[in-house]
């Protein structure tokens, strides 16, 4: 996300300073004030994260370091500047269950009632960054995009060189294309925007139905793909955590940004279209395969 977004923030002209991980470790304040006081920005955007969800779970300081603390830090002395900061939730703040009511898409002001250390973290991120009436916090879910680390983002890679791909069924959510994503980032910084806002491509999805639909629009566009078969395997079985869970249901209602944006968000099939558009452009290698 951090990428894309940086890439549209100069697209609209904006004056941009970014730092990979070997540039600005988010904890490091000493380095952290130096930015702020030499560069003067009139917004900090924090898309830096720890996201393994199974990492987290095994080193819980280290996420509570990275997801939670480093984050607040920057609210605070963001705050103390008069600097607006963007920040990024996560839906593994629900636990996908509705007590007994009819299941419906979480809100932005849904409680949280996390399962797992990661989104324990997110959670109190968000509360606590709300009392700061300038933060503007997205609540992102299923985020691709080129250079991505998730299974949505390495599926076109996957689909291409493996015969046989096991994929992690029965969870439904909402996903994003980094890229859509950042270009409503972005207006909303443009707008002076505040707030916690759910942000992802409107409709439900499920992983398989992701990979299903992925390895469809790759033979629709004519490629000749190496994986003939795709095993769906219950996601509780195939990522199986000895301690913390994942929402079996973390579906976005996106009715308060798709309200607000002059060009709403692209269902999430388009917003996979979009995804292998910039996917084949930036694997050129892969792009003969017919
Ligand atoms: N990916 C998803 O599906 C998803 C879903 C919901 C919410 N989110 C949230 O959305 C935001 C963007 O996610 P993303 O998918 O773009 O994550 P990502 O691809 O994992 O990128 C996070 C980046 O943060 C860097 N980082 C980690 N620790 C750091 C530190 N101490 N200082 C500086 N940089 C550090 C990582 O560097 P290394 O690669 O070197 O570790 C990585 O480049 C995150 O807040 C994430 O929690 C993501």
């Amino acid at each position: 996300m951090g990428r894309y977004l940086e890439k549209e923030f100069r697209a609209r002209r904006h004056e941009v300073l970014s730092f990979r991980r070997q540039e600005l470790d988010i904890c490091d304040r000493g380095a952290g004030l130096k930015v702020l006081e030499e560069f003067r920005p009139e917004v900090v955007v924090n898309a830096a994260a720890f996201c393994n969800f199974d990492s987290c779970e095994r080193d819980e300081g280290k996420s509570r370091r990275i997801n939670l603390e480093a984050p607040l830090w920057w609210s605070e002395v963001c705050a103390e500047r008069g600097v607006r900061l963007v920040l990024f939730s996560s839906d593994y703040i629900f636990d996908g269950i509705f007590d007994g009511k009819r299941v419906r898409p979480y809100r932005e002001e849904d409680e949280a009632k996390p399962l797992s250390v990661y989104g324990r973290h997110k959670a109190e991120l968000e509360v606590r960054a709300r009392e700061v009436a300038s933060n503007l916090i997205f609540r992102p879910s299923w985020i691709f995009g080129v250079g991505g680390k998730t299974f949505m983002s390495l599926l076109p890679r996957l689909l291409f060189e493996l015969k046989r791909l096991e994929v992690a069924s029965g969870k439904l959510g909402s996903c994003l294309h980094a890229g859509d994503g950042a270009r409503a980032v972005v207006e909303l910084v443009e707008r002076g925007a505040s707030g916690v806002w759910n942000l992802a491509h409107p409709g439900e999805t499920s992983w398989e139905g992701f990979a299903a639909e992925c390895r469809g629009e790759l033979a629709r566009r004519g490629f000749a793909l190496v994986c003939q078969e795709m095993e769906f395997v219950p996601y509780e079985f195939l990522l199986r955590s000895p301690s913390g869970k994942r929402p079996a249901y973390s579906v976005l209602d996106v009715g308060k940004i798709q309200g607000v944006l002059k060009e709403p968000l692209v269902d999430w099939k388009e917003g996979l279209r979009n995804f292998l558009d910039c996917w084949l452009k930036a694997n050129p290698e892969y792009a003969d395969r017919f």
